[in-house]
């Protein structure tokens, strides 16, 4: 997959996409990751990207000529997502649709954010990381590339594991997990786990992942329709393990 990034930060995103799981990625060619420096294609000494908005007020915003030319020159993979607050948000469902095409790009904005005519003639979409304002779209875009490329198939070692993970094909949350050692400062791991029964495991999993949905995220029940007679036959057969 090849994700193009434009950003006056390329080495923050480059520093990030080297290590762990995306680093082997991009070592082993399956996230061929372009990063693009806006200042490389701004035309005075300083290297000047932004400007001071018309109109008054706080901040500077960066100026379209840089943004508009250096994803002209790059010819990217689109779709080209402006990454900013505003924009539609960004969630599992989006990354795996992402995770299911030949590429993409982000442009990351800095301090008030770019140019609106960007918004309107060059980018195909806006994605934004949640409800929080951040000082730029580096970290957003590196979010969205580890969302994305963990899903790449062949990216994880155990293939299943997008699926029994939260927000994944099950719409809940994942149950909670436990290792060695059994016992840590009187704490013990549920005896079921240790039981070797996997048909009451599996249940008991199930069970733990619905508790722990219903009590922390109630809208991803109401989502998948609210607790089917199974659901509630799990619910009580294993009561709910205890979470802080
Ligand atoms: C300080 S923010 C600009 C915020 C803008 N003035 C506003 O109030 O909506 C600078 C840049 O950070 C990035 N950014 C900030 N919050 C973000 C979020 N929640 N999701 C994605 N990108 C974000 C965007 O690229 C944005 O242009």
């Amino acid at each position: 997959m090849r994700v193009d990034v434009f950003t006056i930060f390329p080495g923050l995103v480059d520093t990030f996409t080297s290590e762990s799981l995306l680093g082997k990625c991009r070592i082993g060619g399956l996230l061929d990751l372009r990063c693009h420096d806006l200042r490389e294609h701004t035309t005075d000494v300083h290297r000047t990207v932004d400007d001071s908005p018309f109109g008054g007020g706080a901040g500077m915003v960066i100026r379209p000529e840089p943004i508009f030319a250096s994803v002209e020159a790059a010819d990217p993979p689109r779709p080209l997502f402006l990454l900013g607050p505003g924009g539609r948000r960004f969630d599992q469902a989006f990354a795996a649709q992402l995770a299911d095409s030949a590429g993409f790009s982000l442009l990351c904005g800095r301090y008030e954010g770019v140019d609106h005519r960007v918004r309107e003639h060059l980018v195909d979409d806006e994605l934004s990381i949640g409800d929080v304002v951040l000082s730029g779209g580096e970290v957003a875009a590196c979010l969205v590339i580890e969302a994305v490329t963990r899903l790449l198939p062949g990216a994880m070692g155990n293939s299943d594991s997008p699926i029994a993970e939260s927000f994944g094909a099950l719409g809940l949350l994942e149950e909670p997990q436990f290792t060695r050692p059994a016992q840590f400062r009187g704490w013990e791991v549920p005896a079921v786990l240790r039981s070797g029964d996997h048909a009451k495991i599996d249940r008991w999993r199930r069970a733990q992942a619905l508790h722990r949905t219903a009590r922390y995220r109630p809208d991803l029940i109401t989502a998948r329709g609210g607790l089917s007679d199974d659901d509630l036959r799990l619910l009580e057969e294993f009561p709910s393990e205890a979470y802080p």
